[in-house]
């Protein structure tokens, strides 16, 4: 308590949302002439869920389709809107009746920031620096004009702009050089309008390609007076992104079922997700040595787990089901980006609705929260609140995991308004787990506990059966200034108590 660190940032709670398979069309989106209860064609289930979890921002159009995506294209009369091809996800086609206005009208539904990433891929500078005019700028410019033609008079406010996405892959294949050039081309057109501030956020490396992240703060120039390359600094970038996905293989074509797992490939699971530490460390090391004061942000735009698709599914759309297991995978995630908030300001779960790690599954109108949105909702408390310095004494339990000590207790601590929030995960599959939490500096008081768990790790939920669920926690107790909460075999748990000020 007397201890407290940096400030976590809420934007580490962020989402994603891609034209992907059943995320837009069927998971957000439905249309105004649907059945599902909607506001002008946004499904209204999915956005009461998502407030629930106070969503800071949402990351859209994509992930690989952003690279493929013409904004000319998705804005004007829905029937006079072009059609396209998503050449990444299923071949199939993309009718653009989910554009530009209803990706705002969804944030401004869910009161949430929008993060949008341009095309950088296959568009021009000339299309992002206009996108940029017509989302943002209110006087008689040419594409204020055409938003107000469309519809919306007033300009909208966007935070984050992506330059980009996976350039070394789906978003151009290029080198780390070569799109350091785009990366300050596009950087610089992209223009502040009125008092709209955009937070450019490059494009980055797959998981520990540290070199990438050299060569990024390499090339900020003016921006931090560091570098080898001057030149109009500040609007350049002024974060880094990267992405790491938990796949567990044994390869990529055989990820493994969501749902169908044993106990040895559920600790191989965790054994790759408690990897995000190291990976955040080695990136944020890099950036260190050019940015000592932490001017630059360090974003994770997309993480989560990665298994083979449900089967009878389109192998193109990724949708997996969600099970204990995932959840665990996202306390521990959530623990290092906790540990890490003096770096990184962002991170993006893949995908909010009905694709890879999902929040929700949408099955015509019913809709399910799965596991994973529970340690959302239960760690939303850490939002901006100051990080709380959480050490193990003793001998940490650790799991042996084909010769990795895989430690099977997670747990991080924040404080705000007077309230400590304590989060903690018995990764153990089989048995409990009793840990005691000195309180150094404050009198605490009384505890309120909230438990994440079910009978097996593979136990998930459907439109029909709710197998995981929050519950009160009870085995929780405070005595001479020490919490005691035993949580159960393969667990998650939150406690919440108050502090002198
Ligand atoms: O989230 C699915 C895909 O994974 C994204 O489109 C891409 O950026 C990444 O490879």
């Amino acid at each position: 308590m007397d201890l407290p660190g940096a400030t976590i940032s809420k934007h580490v709670y962020g989402h994603f949302a891609e034209h992907l398979g059943r995320c837009i069309y069927g998971g957000f989106w439905v249309g105004e002439d649907s059945d599902v209860p909607n506001e002008g064609g946004i499904r209204l289930d999915v956005v009461e869920a998502l407030k629930a979890l106070d969503i800071p921002n949402l990351r859209w159009p994509g992930g690989c389709f952003a690279d493929t995506y013409h904004w000319r294209d998705g804005v004007g009369p829905r029937e006079q809107r072009p059609t396209m091809v998503n050449s990444h996800w299923g071949d199939v086609v993309e009718d653009n009746s989910f554009g530009t206005h209803e990706f705002m009208a969804l944030c401004e539904l869910l009161g949430t920031d929008p993060y949008v990433s341009a095309n950088v891929g296959s568009g021009t500078v000339r299309e992002a620096a206009e996108w940029i005019e017509y989302l943002t700028r209110a006087d008689e410019s040419p594409m204020a004009q055409l938003r107000r033609s469309h519809g919306r008079e007033e300009p909208w406010r966007v935070p984050f702009w992506g330059l980009g996405n996976e350039p070394w892959g789906c978003g151009g294949g290029m080198g780390a050089g070569a799109y350091a050039e785009l990366a300050r081309q596009y950087g610089t057109y992209s223009l502040d309008h009125g008092d709209n501030h955009l937070y450019r956020i490059a494009a980055g490396a797959a998981d520990a390609d540290y070199p990438w992240t050299e060569v990024l703060m390499q090339n900020l120039g003016r921006y931090l007076g560091v570098g080898e390359v001057s030149g109009h600094g500040k609007n350049t970038y002024q974060a880094i992104s990267f992405h790491h996905y938990t796949v567990v293989g044994p390869t990529w074509e055989n990820k493994g079922s969501a749902t169908d797992f044993d106990t040895d490939e559920y600790y191989r699971t965790m054994v790759k997700a408690a990897e995000i530490e190291r990976i955040i460390a080695g990136h944020a090391n890099v950036m260190d040595a050019y940015d000592p004061d932490r001017l630059v942000g360090l974003v994770l735009d997309e993480w989560g787990t990665w298994f083979d698709v449900e089967p009878g599914t389109n192998p193109g759309f990724l949708f997996q089901q969600n099970t204990l297991r995932d959840a665990l995978v996202a306390s521990v995630h959530f623990d290092a980006f906790h540990r890490h908030a003096d770096r990184l300001v962002m991170a993006n779960i893949a995908q909010t609705v009905n694709v890879l790690q999902a929040m929700l599954l949408t099955d015509g109108d019913a809709l399910v929260l799965t596991p994973s949105y529970h340690v959302f909702e239960m760690n939303k408390g850490h939002q901006g609140a100051a990080v709380l310095p959480l050490t193990v004494r003793g001998e940490a339990p650790v799991h042996d995991v084909d010769g990795t000590a895989l430690p099977t207790f997670s747990g991080s601590a924040s404080v705000r308004d007077g309230h400590v929030l304590v989060s903690l995960s018995n990764l153990d599959a089989t048995a409990p787990l009793t840990v005691e939490v000195d309180v150094r500096g404050s009198a605490v008081g009384a505890p309120t506990g909230r438990l994440l768990t079910a009978g097996s790790l593979t136990a998930h939920n459907t439109a029909t059966d709710t197998a995981v669920q929050v519950r009160d926690l009870d085995d929780v107790s405070v005595e001479d200034g020490v919490l005691r909460v035993t949580l159960p075999a393969h667990s998650f748990a939150t406690v919440r108590f108050a502090v002198d000020a």
